[in-house]
Protein backbone atom coordinates (compact mmCIF):
# COMPACT_ATOMS: atom_id res chain seq x y z
CA UNK A 1 0.00 0.00 0.00
CA UNK A 2 1.67 3.60 -0.79
CA UNK A 3 1.77 5.85 2.17
CA UNK A 4 -2.04 8.13 0.89
CA UNK A 5 -4.57 4.96 1.18
CA UNK A 6 -2.33 3.83 4.34
CA UNK A 7 -2.96 6.83 6.20
CA UNK A 8 -6.55 7.17 5.31
CA UNK A 9 -6.81 3.34 6.45
CA UNK A 10 -5.31 4.53 9.61
CA UNK A 11 -7.73 7.73 9.92
CA UNK A 12 -10.47 4.58 9.57
CA UNK A 13 -8.67 2.38 12.19
CA UNK A 14 -8.43 5.90 14.54
CA UNK A 15 -11.81 6.20 14.21
CA UNK A 16 -12.52 2.96 15.59
CA UNK A 17 -9.79 3.32 18.01
CA UNK A 18 -11.37 5.86 19.61
CA UNK A 19 -14.02 3.96 21.09
CA UNK A 20 -10.63 1.32 22.13
CA UNK A 21 -8.69 4.05 24.19
CA UNK A 22 -11.87 5.03 25.95
CA UNK A 23 -12.36 1.49 26.98
CA UNK A 24 -8.74 0.87 27.71
CA UNK A 25 -8.73 4.80 29.31
CA UNK A 26 -12.06 4.31 31.11
CA UNK A 27 -13.18 7.34 29.93
CA UNK A 28 -16.95 8.40 28.74
CA UNK A 29 -17.23 9.36 25.31
CA UNK A 30 -18.02 13.31 24.40
CA UNK A 31 -21.67 13.94 23.37
CA UNK A 32 -20.59 15.42 20.29
CA UNK A 33 -18.04 12.63 19.49
CA UNK A 34 -14.97 15.24 18.93
CA UNK A 35 -11.45 14.42 19.27
CA UNK A 36 -10.41 17.55 20.63
CA UNK A 37 -7.16 18.41 22.68
CA UNK A 38 -9.07 18.34 25.76
CA UNK A 39 -10.18 14.91 25.34
CA UNK A 40 -6.68 14.07 24.40
CA UNK A 41 -5.70 15.55 27.71
CA UNK A 42 -8.00 13.41 30.01
CA UNK A 43 -7.76 10.16 28.77
CA UNK A 44 -3.79 10.85 29.20
CA UNK A 45 -3.80 11.30 32.68
CA UNK A 46 -5.57 7.90 32.85
CA UNK A 47 -3.58 5.42 30.23
CA UNK A 48 0.12 5.46 30.41
CA UNK A 49 1.61 4.65 26.67
CA UNK A 50 3.13 1.05 28.36
CA UNK A 51 -0.33 -0.26 29.66
CA UNK A 52 -1.95 0.30 26.53
CA UNK A 53 1.06 -1.60 24.67
CA UNK A 54 0.74 -4.37 26.89
CA UNK A 55 -2.91 -4.53 25.31
CA UNK A 56 -1.34 -4.24 22.17
CA UNK A 57 1.31 -6.80 22.97
CA UNK A 58 3.87 -4.01 22.18
CA UNK A 59 6.97 -3.03 24.46
CA UNK A 60 7.01 0.78 24.13
CA UNK A 61 10.05 2.63 25.53
CA UNK A 62 12.11 5.71 25.93
CA UNK A 63 15.76 6.98 25.18
CA UNK A 64 17.30 8.18 28.90
CA UNK A 65 19.29 11.06 29.89
CA UNK A 66 20.83 9.73 33.26
CA UNK A 67 21.10 12.90 34.67
CA UNK A 68 18.10 14.15 34.30
CA UNK A 69 16.61 10.81 35.32
CA UNK A 70 18.66 11.31 38.40
CA UNK A 71 18.09 15.18 38.93
CA UNK A 72 14.43 15.67 38.21
CA UNK A 73 11.60 13.43 40.25
CA UNK A 74 9.14 14.11 37.29
CA UNK A 75 11.18 12.80 34.73
CA UNK A 76 11.85 9.67 36.55
CA UNK A 77 7.90 9.51 37.39
CA UNK A 78 7.53 9.65 33.55
CA UNK A 79 10.01 7.29 32.59
CA UNK A 80 8.49 4.48 34.80
CA UNK A 81 5.25 5.59 34.48
CA UNK A 82 4.58 5.62 30.79
CA UNK A 83 7.44 3.27 29.17
CA UNK A 84 8.13 -0.89 29.18
CA UNK A 85 12.02 -0.86 27.91
CA UNK A 86 14.35 2.28 28.53
CA UNK A 87 17.55 3.00 26.57
CA UNK A 88 20.67 4.17 28.17
CA UNK A 89 20.65 7.63 25.29
CA UNK A 90 24.89 7.56 26.19
CA UNK A 91 25.65 5.50 29.32
CA UNK A 92 26.70 2.17 27.76
CA UNK A 93 28.10 3.68 24.39
CA UNK A 94 32.54 3.25 24.46
CA UNK A 95 33.45 6.71 25.74
CA UNK A 96 31.06 6.35 28.62
CA UNK A 97 32.16 2.35 29.71
CA UNK A 98 35.88 2.18 28.80
CA UNK A 99 37.74 5.39 29.56
CA UNK A 100 40.80 4.00 29.51
CA UNK A 101 41.99 0.99 27.89
CA UNK A 102 40.90 -1.84 29.87
CA UNK A 103 39.66 0.41 32.63
CA UNK A 104 35.33 -0.14 32.71
CA UNK A 105 32.84 2.70 34.26
CA UNK A 106 29.49 0.78 34.48
CA UNK A 107 28.27 3.55 37.10
CA UNK A 108 25.53 5.27 35.36
CA UNK A 109 24.35 2.43 33.07
CA UNK A 110 24.34 0.24 36.40
CA UNK A 111 22.06 2.56 37.57
CA UNK A 112 19.50 2.99 34.83
CA UNK A 113 19.60 -0.90 34.58
CA UNK A 114 18.26 -0.88 38.94
CA UNK A 115 16.43 1.54 38.00
CA UNK A 116 14.73 -0.47 35.08
CA UNK A 117 14.44 -3.54 37.10
CA UNK A 118 12.70 -1.61 39.80
CA UNK A 119 10.07 -0.76 37.35
CA UNK A 120 9.74 -3.69 35.60
CA UNK A 121 11.27 -2.44 32.04
CA UNK A 122 13.15 -4.26 29.97
CA UNK A 123 16.39 -2.76 28.69
CA UNK A 124 17.51 -1.84 25.15
CA UNK A 125 21.48 -1.78 25.50
CA UNK A 126 23.01 1.08 23.06
CA UNK A 127 25.57 0.17 21.84
CA UNK A 128 28.50 -2.05 21.83
CA UNK A 129 30.58 -1.03 17.72
CA UNK A 130 29.67 2.81 16.80
CA UNK A 131 31.98 5.32 14.71
CA UNK A 132 31.11 7.57 16.83
CA UNK A 133 31.55 8.59 20.92
CA UNK A 134 34.65 6.46 20.82
CA UNK A 135 36.74 7.01 23.61
CA UNK A 136 39.67 9.54 23.17
CA UNK A 137 42.48 7.03 24.04
CA UNK A 138 40.92 4.71 20.89
CA UNK A 139 40.55 7.58 18.41
CA UNK A 140 43.99 8.27 19.26
CA UNK A 141 45.68 4.61 18.80
CA UNK A 142 43.34 2.71 15.89
CA UNK A 143 45.20 4.27 13.53
CA UNK A 144 48.63 2.99 13.89
CA UNK A 145 47.41 -0.58 15.35
CA UNK A 146 47.93 -3.07 13.47
CA UNK A 147 44.48 -5.34 12.43
CA UNK A 148 45.25 -7.99 15.38
CA UNK A 149 45.36 -5.40 18.21
CA UNK A 150 42.22 -3.20 16.66
CA UNK A 151 40.08 -6.93 16.89
CA UNK A 152 41.43 -7.84 20.17
CA UNK A 153 40.71 -4.45 21.35
CA UNK A 154 36.56 -4.82 19.96
CA UNK A 155 36.64 -8.40 21.25
CA UNK A 156 37.60 -7.29 25.16
CA UNK A 157 35.40 -4.36 25.01
CA UNK A 158 32.21 -6.11 23.60
CA UNK A 159 33.14 -9.10 26.13
CA UNK A 160 33.36 -7.09 29.06
CA UNK A 161 30.34 -5.35 28.58
CA UNK A 162 28.26 -7.87 27.64
CA UNK A 163 29.66 -10.05 30.00
CA UNK A 164 28.62 -7.34 32.91
CA UNK A 165 24.90 -6.74 31.79
CA UNK A 166 24.57 -10.32 31.15
CA UNK A 167 20.67 -11.60 31.60
CA UNK A 168 19.86 -7.73 32.32
CA UNK A 169 19.83 -6.79 28.50
CA UNK A 170 16.62 -7.80 26.08
CA UNK A 171 17.97 -6.30 22.80
CA UNK A 172 21.52 -5.08 22.24
CA UNK A 173 22.62 -2.81 19.19
CA UNK A 174 25.90 -4.27 18.71
CA UNK A 175 26.91 -2.59 15.70
CA UNK A 176 25.40 0.95 14.97
CA UNK A 177 24.86 3.08 11.93
CA UNK A 178 27.37 0.44 9.78
CA UNK A 179 26.28 1.22 6.40
CA UNK A 180 26.92 5.08 5.18
CA UNK A 181 24.00 6.99 3.41
CA UNK A 182 24.75 5.36 -0.31
CA UNK A 183 24.50 2.32 0.99
CA UNK A 184 27.84 0.87 1.16
CA UNK A 185 29.34 -0.05 4.84
CA UNK A 186 30.66 2.82 6.08
CA UNK A 187 34.46 3.76 5.50
CA UNK A 188 35.47 3.87 9.70
CA UNK A 189 38.22 2.62 11.56
CA UNK A 190 36.67 -0.58 11.72
CA UNK A 191 36.31 -1.41 8.22
CA UNK A 192 39.36 0.13 7.45
CA UNK A 193 41.60 -1.89 9.64
CA UNK A 194 39.26 -5.15 9.89
CA UNK A 195 37.37 -5.57 6.48
CA UNK A 196 33.60 -6.49 6.97
CA UNK A 197 33.99 -9.38 9.43
CA UNK A 198 34.13 -7.44 11.77
CA UNK A 199 30.49 -6.94 11.99
CA UNK A 200 29.56 -10.89 12.20
CA UNK A 201 32.79 -10.73 14.60
CA UNK A 202 30.97 -8.13 16.96
CA UNK A 203 27.72 -10.46 17.12
CA UNK A 204 29.87 -13.33 17.87
CA UNK A 205 31.62 -11.95 20.47
CA UNK A 206 28.41 -10.37 21.92
CA UNK A 207 26.31 -14.11 21.27
CA UNK A 208 29.33 -15.75 23.24
CA UNK A 209 28.78 -13.32 26.01
CA UNK A 210 24.96 -13.54 26.75
CA UNK A 211 23.53 -15.97 24.15
CA UNK A 212 20.27 -14.96 25.60
CA UNK A 213 20.50 -11.24 24.73
CA UNK A 214 18.73 -10.62 21.25
CA UNK A 215 21.19 -9.38 18.95
CA UNK A 216 21.04 -5.79 16.32
CA UNK A 217 22.04 -4.33 13.58
CA UNK A 218 20.57 -0.68 13.96
CA UNK A 219 20.52 1.97 11.50
CA UNK A 220 18.66 5.44 10.54
CA UNK A 221 17.91 5.81 6.55
CA UNK A 222 16.18 2.76 6.17
CA UNK A 223 12.81 3.51 6.92
CA UNK A 224 12.29 3.76 3.18
CA UNK A 225 13.01 2.23 0.35
CA UNK A 226 16.06 2.93 -1.11
CA UNK A 227 19.85 1.74 -1.59
CA UNK A 228 20.65 1.65 2.16
CA UNK A 229 17.68 -0.56 2.95
CA UNK A 230 18.39 -3.03 0.54
CA UNK A 231 21.93 -2.91 0.50
CA UNK A 232 20.72 -3.79 4.53
CA UNK A 233 18.64 -6.21 4.16
CA UNK A 234 20.65 -8.32 1.64
CA UNK A 235 23.77 -7.91 4.09
CA UNK A 236 21.93 -9.52 7.19
CA UNK A 237 20.57 -12.11 4.83
CA UNK A 238 24.20 -13.00 4.32
CA UNK A 239 24.97 -12.66 7.69
CA UNK A 240 22.16 -15.15 8.81
CA UNK A 241 23.43 -17.39 6.02
CA UNK A 242 26.59 -17.73 7.61
CA UNK A 243 24.87 -18.28 10.94
CA UNK A 244 25.88 -15.41 12.36
CA UNK A 245 23.91 -15.04 15.93
CA UNK A 246 21.92 -11.98 14.64
CA UNK A 247 17.89 -11.44 15.75
CA UNK A 248 16.73 -8.33 13.96
CA UNK A 249 17.16 -4.84 12.76
CA UNK A 250 16.34 -1.71 14.54
CA UNK A 251 14.80 1.15 12.53
CA UNK A 252 15.82 4.61 14.16
CA UNK A 253 13.14 6.71 12.84
CA UNK A 254 14.22 10.01 13.05
CA UNK A 255 12.08 12.00 10.69
CA UNK A 256 11.76 15.64 9.66
CA UNK A 257 8.45 16.44 9.21
CA UNK A 258 8.95 18.95 6.29
CA UNK A 259 9.93 16.01 4.09
CA UNK A 260 8.04 12.87 2.78
CA UNK A 261 6.42 10.75 5.23
CA UNK A 262 8.91 7.33 5.29
CA UNK A 263 6.84 3.91 4.12
CA UNK A 264 8.01 2.24 7.12
CA UNK A 265 5.80 -0.57 7.59
CA UNK A 266 6.54 -2.01 4.01
CA UNK A 267 10.53 -1.82 5.32
CA UNK A 268 9.86 -3.28 8.61
CA UNK A 269 7.57 -5.98 6.58
CA UNK A 270 10.84 -7.04 3.89
CA UNK A 271 12.91 -7.56 7.21
CA UNK A 272 10.25 -9.16 9.33
CA UNK A 273 9.45 -11.35 6.33
CA UNK A 274 13.11 -12.41 5.46
CA UNK A 275 13.07 -13.85 9.14
CA UNK A 276 14.25 -10.95 11.74
CA UNK A 277 12.64 -9.40 14.43
CA UNK A 278 12.81 -5.55 13.81
CA UNK A 279 12.26 -2.40 15.98
CA UNK A 280 11.63 0.93 16.05
CA UNK A 281 14.17 2.16 18.05
CA UNK A 282 15.11 5.64 18.09
CA UNK A 283 12.09 7.63 16.55
CA UNK A 284 11.28 11.34 17.23
CA UNK A 285 9.63 14.16 14.33
CA UNK A 286 11.26 17.45 14.15
CA UNK A 287 9.86 20.49 12.74
CA UNK A 288 10.66 23.59 11.78
CA UNK A 289 10.76 26.18 15.01
CA UNK A 290 9.13 28.21 16.09
CA UNK A 291 6.62 25.26 15.60
CA UNK A 292 2.63 26.24 14.75
CA UNK A 293 -0.61 23.51 15.03
CA UNK A 294 -0.51 22.66 11.73
CA UNK A 295 2.99 21.36 12.11
CA UNK A 296 1.97 19.68 15.36
CA UNK A 297 -0.76 17.99 13.60
CA UNK A 298 1.38 16.58 10.89
CA UNK A 299 4.14 15.41 13.51
CA UNK A 300 1.37 14.16 15.19
CA UNK A 301 -0.21 12.12 12.46
CA UNK A 302 3.21 11.32 11.71
CA UNK A 303 4.04 9.63 15.27
CA UNK A 304 0.56 7.79 14.83
CA UNK A 305 2.01 6.45 11.76
CA UNK A 306 4.94 5.38 12.79
CA UNK A 307 3.36 3.63 15.68
CA UNK A 308 0.91 1.60 13.73
CA UNK A 309 3.55 0.63 11.30
CA UNK A 310 5.59 -1.25 13.92
CA UNK A 311 1.88 -2.72 15.57
CA UNK A 312 0.90 -4.04 11.97
CA UNK A 313 4.10 -5.88 12.01
CA UNK A 314 3.68 -9.15 13.82
CA UNK A 315 7.94 -8.75 14.47
CA UNK A 316 7.94 -5.33 15.76
CA UNK A 317 8.80 -5.63 19.19
CA UNK A 318 9.16 -2.54 20.49
CA UNK A 319 8.70 1.18 19.56
CA UNK A 320 10.96 3.34 21.17
CA UNK A 321 11.24 7.27 21.16
CA UNK A 322 14.56 8.92 21.53
CA UNK A 323 14.33 10.94 24.59
CA UNK A 324 11.52 12.13 26.50
CA UNK A 325 10.70 15.76 26.38
CA UNK A 326 11.99 18.37 23.55
CA UNK A 327 14.23 20.16 26.24
CA UNK A 328 16.80 17.33 26.48
CA UNK A 329 16.32 15.96 22.74
CA UNK A 330 19.87 15.71 20.51
CA UNK A 331 17.66 17.63 17.47
CA UNK A 332 18.11 21.73 18.08
CA UNK A 333 21.70 21.64 18.42
CA UNK A 334 22.25 19.18 15.68
CA UNK A 335 19.63 20.46 13.02
CA UNK A 336 19.26 24.20 14.16
CA UNK A 337 16.30 25.79 13.67
CA UNK A 338 14.17 22.59 14.34
CA UNK A 339 12.57 20.81 17.16
CA UNK A 340 9.89 19.76 19.02
CA UNK A 341 10.66 16.05 18.29
CA UNK A 342 9.31 14.47 21.25
CA UNK A 343 6.03 13.15 23.13
CA UNK A 344 6.75 16.10 26.37
CA UNK A 345 7.43 19.86 25.92
CA UNK A 346 10.14 21.53 27.83
CA UNK A 347 7.81 21.74 31.64
CA UNK A 348 7.24 18.07 31.00
CA UNK A 349 4.19 18.57 29.90
CA UNK A 350 2.98 16.33 27.26
CA UNK A 351 2.05 17.39 23.67
CA UNK A 352 -0.71 16.31 21.42
CA UNK A 353 2.02 13.98 19.61
CA UNK A 354 1.71 11.77 23.08
CA UNK A 355 -1.84 11.52 22.98
CA UNK A 356 -1.58 10.90 18.82
CA UNK A 357 0.82 8.31 19.67
CA UNK A 358 -1.47 7.11 22.91
CA UNK A 359 -4.30 6.37 20.35
CA UNK A 360 -2.21 4.68 17.58
CA UNK A 361 -1.57 2.21 20.64
CA UNK A 362 -5.09 1.88 21.59
CA UNK A 363 -5.95 0.73 18.05
CA UNK A 364 -3.51 -2.17 18.28
CA UNK A 365 -5.36 -3.39 21.41
CA UNK A 366 -8.72 -4.08 18.18
CA UNK A 367 -5.88 -6.19 16.96
CA UNK A 368 -3.28 -7.32 19.56
CA UNK A 369 -4.26 -11.35 18.99
CA UNK A 370 -2.44 -11.28 15.64
CA UNK A 371 0.28 -9.64 17.43
CA UNK A 372 0.51 -11.91 21.20
CA UNK A 373 2.29 -15.09 20.28
O1 LIG B 1 29.75 13.86 28.19
C1 LIG B 1 30.20 15.11 27.64
C2 LIG B 1 30.45 16.09 28.72
O2 LIG B 1 31.50 15.63 29.52
C3 LIG B 1 30.79 17.44 28.10
O3 LIG B 1 30.92 18.40 29.09
C4 LIG B 1 29.67 17.89 27.15
C5 LIG B 1 30.01 19.20 26.44
O4 LIG B 1 29.47 19.24 25.15
O5 LIG B 1 29.51 16.89 26.16
C6 LIG B 1 29.12 15.64 26.70
O6 LIG B 1 29.02 14.74 25.67
C7 LIG B 1 27.86 14.85 24.86
C8 LIG B 1 27.10 13.54 24.91
O7 LIG B 1 26.00 13.57 24.01
C9 LIG B 1 26.59 13.24 26.32
O8 LIG B 1 25.72 14.23 26.74
C10 LIG B 1 28.29 15.15 23.43
O9 LIG B 1 28.87 16.44 23.34
C11 LIG B 1 27.10 15.04 22.49
O10 LIG B 1 27.56 15.12 21.15
C12 LIG B 1 26.40 13.71 22.68
O11 LIG B 1 25.31 13.68 21.80
C13 LIG B 1 24.69 12.41 21.63
C14 LIG B 1 24.86 11.93 20.19
O12 LIG B 1 24.20 10.68 20.03
C15 LIG B 1 26.32 11.73 19.82
O13 LIG B 1 26.40 11.52 18.43
C16 LIG B 1 23.21 12.58 21.92
O14 LIG B 1 23.02 12.91 23.29
C17 LIG B 1 22.47 11.28 21.59
O15 LIG B 1 21.07 11.50 21.65
C18 LIG B 1 22.81 10.81 20.19
O16 LIG B 1 22.18 9.58 19.96
C19 LIG B 1 22.34 9.00 18.66
C20 LIG B 1 22.28 7.50 18.83
O17 LIG B 1 23.22 7.07 19.79
C21 LIG B 1 22.52 6.78 17.50
N1 LIG B 1 21.59 7.25 16.49
C22 LIG B 1 21.54 8.71 16.33
C23 LIG B 1 21.26 9.40 17.66
C24 LIG B 1 21.14 10.89 17.48
O18 LIG B 1 22.36 11.43 17.06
Amino acid sequence: MTARPRRLARIAAALAAGATLLAVTGCTQQGDGSTSHAASATATSTAPLRTIAAKAGLRVGVAVNTDQLADSAEYAKLVGQQFSTVTPENVMKWDATEPKLGTYDWTAADQLVAYAQQHDQLVRGHNLVWYQQLPAWLTAAAPSMSADQLRQVLKDHITAEVTHFKGKIWQWDVVNEAFDDTGQLRDDIFLEKLGPGYIADAFRWAHAADPDAKLFLNDYGIEDAGMKSTAELQFVQDLKSQGVPIDGVGFETHVDSTYAEPDLETELMRFAQAGFDVAVTEADVRAQTPIDADQVKTQSGIFADTVSACLDVPQCISYTIWGLDDKDSWVPSTFPGTGGATLYDEDLKPKPQFAAVQKALARGVATAKKRVK
